[in-house]
């Protein structure tokens, strides 16, 4: 009992985050309140609003005119579009490359008032699916599509052609074994309309689907067989297709049969869109239900359009079912007989069948890497505009604020990317990081915040980064500066007041002491470093004059201050961290080399330290501004995903050692640390005033 309660909460949970359920179903009821769910008596499947699926179009309910007791609920309400020209629905969580079924379900129900249901297109991603166009506004209407997810989301799109908004009631999916329909691959997929998929049980208008089917396929009753006979079993019918179209056993338990020789039926797709150049793919299912005695022959061929498709006449086997299946070029009206052989004594038999249209895949779509990235973007920043379907692809559906490149042979990248203005609000998203073929990124005149992320200097393509008014703090990335400097990327950063590095120096963030408490203890300490510092600036200049005088050297820690280092550059300076020379408190010291000769300490934050970023860089931030450079003095950081690292100038011998303790224990921010600083910059003053051992 209590493990049912655990599992539908789970259901639930798992539902109202717009994740498929445990089944991996994702049943969409369109149109209902923000969020709700409900279970469906019938199928016992748990329904949810389209909330998390789609941002754009409106809800509605039907006209109480076209509201009837035996409507289910799903067909009260829909979700109308009378914005944009397409609008899409995008199923998440998926698995790439498995195969779906993926049903819409429209009633019109003159939700409108207009009296008259709207003619639109359906597609699925930037496949054309189907023309959804109903009878009259009564009518129902439902299709399937199965496919092999080219990605681990599938959109849904209605794209409106000037026949009144598009609008839907339902949307489902299903996951398929990769085995099912055989026929649908990467490059093919199969597509039901007009409810053509039919078992023979009772013509009382009884559906079959989930839970009986467990691929929930929706099988209606077929009635267009003229002097049939229905006959049925109500045991168990072997299934020996399971890996190939896994029909289940209530489907197979009913047939029809003849008072003649033969089954004759017109079947009419009643399609108008289908000519001569589309493709049915069809499939008959056979189980003989009746104990057939030693005598009786059940024997038939079966002849579609004149063509005889067994090559021995057939005998369906008892209690098992078996198929016939084929292709045959988009007509009218086909016509089916099953004819029974001469040796026969039985007449023909017919348990169930499907009709599918093939629809090519086109490989036609967004570069799938650039594509999720600006997903995630979207999700990121809330950005709605007409960012639906696939962000580059049709070309006049193209997403506001991209550029992309339309290359004759492989997928569409983007190679502009302007979101000025475009009322972005935190941090920069490290989903910038994944396209790859970016040139130009605009995003000035927004809210974003935090410091400037050091994977733009290393997006290869990027010749124009315009990151202005602003609110943006910190450091400018060194790999950004270098690429300005020397010409290959065009660089704005202004009206970020918080923003350092390009001839402002660095300063740690202040604002986040906060409290009365704090500010006692910080701000006499504060008084005393600036003491210390005044002190040991004073002594600075004094050696300094005097040691110039003597080399001739200029100090030239100083414009490395601050600088920020990529994990990879960490890796080339250490030669991939070969050479550890000590341990601090959180993580292994290596030694590297600069571009410059200079051989430095690159303390690496271990997996696991306690110590966080912040804190870490806090500390980076306190002890560049008492470096001096006969003690250790730190050149820059890495703060690259979870990579943090502290690299210091390296001392052969000595303080080293010292320091590294000394900064490692520290906590950050905290009492302990201002007193560390506050001896360290003593300690700097009882060095400068004592002799020098090192250089
Ligand atoms: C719907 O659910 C989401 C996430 O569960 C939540 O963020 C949102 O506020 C909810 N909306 C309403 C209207 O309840
Ligand atoms: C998909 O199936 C069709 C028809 O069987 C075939 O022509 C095509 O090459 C297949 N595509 C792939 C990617 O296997
Ligand atoms: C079957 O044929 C017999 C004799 O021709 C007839 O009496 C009977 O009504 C037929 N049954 C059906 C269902 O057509
Ligand atoms: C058949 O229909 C398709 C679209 O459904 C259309 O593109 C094609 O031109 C039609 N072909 C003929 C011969 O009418
Ligand atoms: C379909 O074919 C049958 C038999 O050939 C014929 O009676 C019927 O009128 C045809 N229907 C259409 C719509 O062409
Ligand atoms: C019909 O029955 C005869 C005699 O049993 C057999 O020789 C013949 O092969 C059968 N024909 C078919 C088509 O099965
Ligand atoms: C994007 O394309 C449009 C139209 O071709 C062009 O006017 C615009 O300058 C491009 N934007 C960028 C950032 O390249
Ligand atoms: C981005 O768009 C803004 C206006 O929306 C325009 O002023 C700016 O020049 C564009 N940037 C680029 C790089 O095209
Ligand atoms: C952006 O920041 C400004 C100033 O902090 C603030 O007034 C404004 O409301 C912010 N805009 C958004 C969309 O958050
Ligand atoms: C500019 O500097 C970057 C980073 O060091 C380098 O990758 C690029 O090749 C340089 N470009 C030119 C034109 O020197
Ligand atoms: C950095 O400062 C120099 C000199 O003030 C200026 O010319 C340059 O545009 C600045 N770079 C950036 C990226 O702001």
């Amino acid at each position: 009992m209590n493990l049912c309660v655990t599992a539908l909460l789970f259901y639930m949970f798992q539902l109202i985050h717009g994740q498929p359920d445990y089944l991996g179903f994702i049943s969409i009821d369109c149109g209902i309140e923000v969020n709700s769910t409900y279970q469906d008596s019938v199928s016992n499947m748990i329904y949810v609003s389209d909330y998390s699926f789609v941002t754009t179009g409106e809800n509605h309910g039907i006209s109480s005119d076209y509201v009837k007791p035996s409507l289910v609920k799903r067909y009260l309400n829909l979700r109308f579009f009378p914005h944009g020209a397409r609008n899409c629905y995008t199923l998440r969580s998926l698995v790439m490359g498995n195969k779906y079924l993926v049903r819409a379900a429209f009633y019109y129900g003159n939700y409108d008032g207009l009296g008259k249901p709207p003619v639109f297109d359906l597609y699925l991603g930037t496949n054309y699916w189907h023309e959804v166009s109903l009878s009259d506004a009564g009518a129902f209407n439902w299709m399937d599509i199965i496919v092999v997810a080219p990605d681990d989301y599938l959109q849904v799109c209605l794209v409106n052609k000037g026949m009144g908004n598009p609008f839907i009631s339902g949307l489902d999916l299903r996951p398929m074994k990769n085995t099912l329909y055989p026929e649908v691959n990467a490059t093919q997929s199969l597509v039901l309309v007009n409810s053509n998929r039919f078992h023979m049980g009772p013509t009382d208008g009884s559906v079959i689907r989930y839970p009986s089917d467990s691929h929930d396929r929706i099988w209606t009753t077929y009635n267009a067989i003229p002097n049939c006979i229905q006959i049925s079993a109500t045991s168990v019918i072997q299934n020996n297709l399971r890996d190939v179209y896994d029909v289940p056993s209530s489907v197979m338990q009913n047939a029809v049969t003849a008072n003649s020789s033969r089954i004759d039926f017109s079947w009419n797709p009643s399609d108008p869109s289908v000519n001569i150049s589309s493709k049915y793919f069809f499939i008959f299912y056979f189980a003989e239900l009746q104990t057939v005695g030693s005598n009786a022959v059940r024997q038939f061929d079966i002849i579609i359009n004149s063509k005889t498709w067994n090559k021995q006449p057939y005998t369906p086997t008892f209690q098992v079912t078996d198929y016939f299946s084929g292709i045959l070029h988009g007509m009218e009206n086909y016509s089916v007989s099953l004819v029974a052989t001469k040796n026969a004594t039985l007449p023909p038999i017919l348990n169930a069948m499907e009709m599918y249209l093939v629809k090519p895949i086109t490989a036609v779509a967004t570069d799938p890497g650039d594509a999720r990235a600006m997903m995630a973007i979207q999700d990121d920043f809330g950005v709605i505009k007409n960012w639906m379907g696939d962000p580059c692809i049709p070309k006049a559906s193209i997403w506001r604020g991209l550029n992309c490149s339309y290359p004759p042979v492989g997928a569409s990248k983007i190679t502009a990317l302007n979101l000025s203005s475009f009322g972005l609000v935190g941090a920069i998203s490290t989903n910038f990081r994944d396209l790859q073929a970016l040139q130009y990124l605009d995003l000035s005149h927004n809210n974003l915040s935090g410091p400037i992320p050091n994977f733009l200097g290393q997006l290869s393509s990027l010749m124009f980064l315009d990151l202005s008014s602003n609110d943006l703090s910190g450091p400018i990335p060194y790999s950004l500066l270098q690429r300005s400097q020397n010409g290959s990327l065009s660089l704005r950063v202004g009206d970020n007041v918080n923003l350092c590095g390009n001839g402002t120096a660095c300063r740690s963030d202040r604002k986040k002491i906060n409290g009365t408490l704090l500010t006692a203890i910080v701000v006499p300490i504060a008084a005393a470093i600036a003491l210390f510092v005044i002190l040991f600036l004073l002594c600075q200049v004094l050696k300094g004059k005097a040691k110039r005088n003597a080399t001739g050297h200029e100090d030239e820690s100083a414009l490395l201050e601050n600088r920020e280092f990529s994990y990879k550059e960490l890796k080339h300076i250490t030669n991939n961290f070969s050479q550890q020379i000590g341990k601090g408190g959180f993580g292994p010291v290596f030694l590297g080399y600069l571009e410059n000769g200079k051989s430095v300490a690159v303390k690496v934050r271990s997996e696991s330290s306690s110590q966080g970023g912040k804190e870490f860089l806090a500390e980076a931030q306190h002890l560049t501004r008492i470096h001096h450079k006969n003690l250790v003095s730190l050149v820059g950081y890495c703060k690259d995903r979870n990579h943090l690292a502290l690299v210091y100038e390296y001392m052969p011998e000595g303080n080293l050692q010292d320091h590294l303790r000394a900064t490692s224990t520290s906590k950050p921010l905290s009492w302990e640390q201002r007193l560390q600083i506050a001896l360290d910059a003593a300690q700097v003053l009882s060095i400068c005033t004592s002799p020098v051992s090192q250089h």
